[in-house]
């Protein structure tokens, strides 16, 4: 995720709190990593305009940029400026999301974790002679999962993330009709064999924009510790704990300085790439299994006023 910030001691100071680890801060970017071997899952750049500058998508191949590049809305193969190197094609989607599809990036030796916990199910019990104790302090962050974008344009982007970056719906929201699409889950289908529910949402608005990003915790245990901490640190939420519907995540959301809407999740649903998506029409329960009621801005939560 690669954001504009005018202020990038407070961001860093937030993604901190929130669980990220500083990878490397100059005058004008902040690179942050999660705990897995990925270099970097966040970059912060000083700017004026602040917001969502680019998503980043990892490529399988050298040869799946060569092709990228060719497409007219793509800029050519640039080198990287950032640590770990790699390659990227900059491709802007119809309604003007702007994606960089990469390639090369050096991994780097993941940071130790807590292990998943032992769970005394009522029926399955895994802990003997053990005790559940919590380490208070920010969540540990495994990796960067999701983003859901708001477009003014659902259809022609949809159809964009399919064509040119081979996402593939896990479930598709409509209105009334199933032909007036609102929303769609889309799983990755480059490498993996079980892949997340969905790595992007995409949902019809009257803006193009971020709607959020997300990133993963081990468990629910760190799920509540990082929304302890996050709310003894005085960050504004918005929406948690709860369990979503569709891709089962438990979730909180947190605003960030400069109002960017982010995620902790744990405990998502995976799929088989290809797999025939799911058709369900919009309902007030679409969003939660169980939770707080939804806030009324969380559909358009660029115009929360904390
Ligand atoms: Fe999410």
């Amino acid at each position: 995720m690669e954001f504009g910030f005018k202020d990038l001691e407070r961001a860093e100071a937030f993604y901190s709190d929130f669980g990220l680890v500083l990878e490397e801060r100059t005058d004008s970017t902040l690179l942050m990593r999660a705990a897995c071997e990925q270099r970097y899952c966040f970059i912060g750049r000083k700017s004026d305009s602040n917001g969502l500058q680019a998503v980043g998508m990892k490529a399988v191949s050298m040869k799946v940029l060569e092709e990228a590049a060719q497409f007219p809305e793509a800029s050519g193969i640039e080198a990287m400026d950032a640590p770990g190197g790699g390659w990227r094609v900059r491709l802007a989607s119809p309604s003007g999301l702007s994606f960089d599809l990469t390639f090369g990036i050096e991994a780097q030796v993941p940071l130790p974790t807590r292990a998943p916990l032992k769970i005394n199910h009522g029926q399955v019990k895994s802990r003997f002679g053990e005790w559940q104790r919590a380490k208070d302090g920010a969540a540990e962050v495994l990796r960067l999962g999701h983003v859901a974008l708001a477009t003014t344009d659902f259809e022609r982007d949809f159809a964009w993330l399919q064509s040119r970056l081979g996402m593939r719906p896990s479930d598709i929201l409509f209105d009334g009709k199933p032909e007036n699409r609102i929303g769609a889950f889309l799983h990755c289908t480059g490498a993996s064999r079980w892949v997340d529910h969905h790595s992007i949402a995409l949902f019809a608005s009257s803006e193009t924009r971020m709607h959020h990003c997300s990133f993963e915790l081990q468990d629910i245990d760190a799920e509540f510790l990082g929304n302890k901490w996050m709310q003894s640190r005085g960050w504004t939420g918005l929406w948690g704990i709860g369990r979503h519907v569709l891709g089962s995540q438990i979730y909180d959301y947190w605003f960030d300085p400069e109002g960017n809407l982010v995620e902790h999740f744990t405990d998502g649903d995976l799929v088989q790439p290809g797999t025939e998506a799911g058709m369900h029409q919009v309902c007030d329960d679409s969003l939660s299994q169980w939770g707080p009621p939804v806030p009324k801005t969380f559909l358009e939560p660029w115009k929360h006023e904390a």
